[in-house]
């Protein structure tokens, strides 16, 4: 039985829990038993106004796993120092982004879904934040999965779906892919994952949706009833789940297990600047 040094305060919904008494320049291997306890029952933890460095984040980091890092690191979105690091900013220098993702909203994903082994973790940190817009919202796939209909529940147990990952959301080639040849995407490049995911270290069972609906397939079906069928889990998902909508500070951190969860980030003023800095652990292959 862990004894509890932390605390954790339910915030706004299930989704999220606020962790109160925890030192970034002062823990121990009990404080991170602790939080990775928390990580786990809530899916999201919130760090409020915490004032640490980017080696301190890298430093906490490191506790939760392997550094995974994101293709955009090695683009725009590489930190001068921090290799462990991807900044997301709208900031430009010399007329060149300075960061990643833009002032554009990002619709609802889980990230990089289309990877063998997705992430487990995001470590995301304020460090600049516009005066208003970039809000980020989180919901639980946990809850999206426990709570769908029977009959749809049993239109995925058991399904494989299928993700290209030839282009990304806005349509751009990612790095190091080719301009397919084939007219059916199903053809392409891509990543076959379980529609419902056993999370390694709960044991419970999410919907697993990816980043868009879009060129998505549930492996075996007919396109047309995939394509309904996804849309009907993509609006059961993002319209009746219970959001979590932080709106972030300077210094909050917001700690997200990927494996079930989905965030989605709102449109910011692009004359105002946002900059944000996450590290990102490395998780199973989901089964
Ligand atoms: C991410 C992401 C949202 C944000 O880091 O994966 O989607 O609020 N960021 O910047
Ligand atoms: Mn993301």
């Amino acid at each position: 039985m862990l004894k509890k040094r932390l605390k954790a305060e339910q915030a706004q919904s299930n989704v999220c829990a606020d962790i109160a008494g925890f030192d970034f320049n002062d823990y121990d291997a009990h404080d991170i038993d602790e939080v990775r306890h928390y990580w786990l029952t809530y899916g999201v933890l919130r760090f409020k106004n915490t004032r640490i460095t980017d080696a301190d984040q890298v430093a906490f980091s490191r506790n939760f796993g392997e550094f995974v890092i994101h293709p955009k690191q090695l683009q725009e979105g590489g930190h001068p120092t921090h290799p462990e690091i991807l900044v997301i900013s709208n900031a430009t220098q010399d007329g060149k982004p300075t960061g990643a993702m833009g002032n554009s909203e990002a619709t609802w994903h889980t990230d990089t879904w289309f990877y063998e082994r997705p992430p487990a973790g995001a470590i995301l940190r304020a460090v600049k934040i516009p005066p208003s817009g970039g809000d980020t919202y989180f919901l639980s796939t946990y809850m999206a999965y426990e709570t769908l209909p029977a009959a749809l529940r049993k239109l995925v147990d058991g399904r494989q779906i299928f993700f290209q990952n030839v282009y990304d959301k806005t349509g751009k080639l990612r790095l190091g892919k080719t301009e397919p040849t084939s007219k059916d995407f199903r053809e392409w490049s891509g990543m076959v994952h379980p529609l419902v995911r056993t999370h390694g270290e709960t044991g419970r069972k999410a919907l697993y949706l990816g980043g868009t609906a879009d060129k998505a397939w549930i492996v075996g079906m007919p396109l047309d009833e995939s394509e309904a069928l996804l849309a009907e889990l993509w609006d059961h998902t993002t319209n009746e789940q219970e959001v979590f909508v932080q709106q972030w500070e300077e210094g909050d951190i917001m700690m997200w297990d990927n494996r079930c969860t989905m965030h989605r980030r709102d449109s910011f003023d692009p004359a105002s600047i946002r900059i944000m800095h996450r590290t990102t652990t490395s998780g199973e292959r989901p089964i």
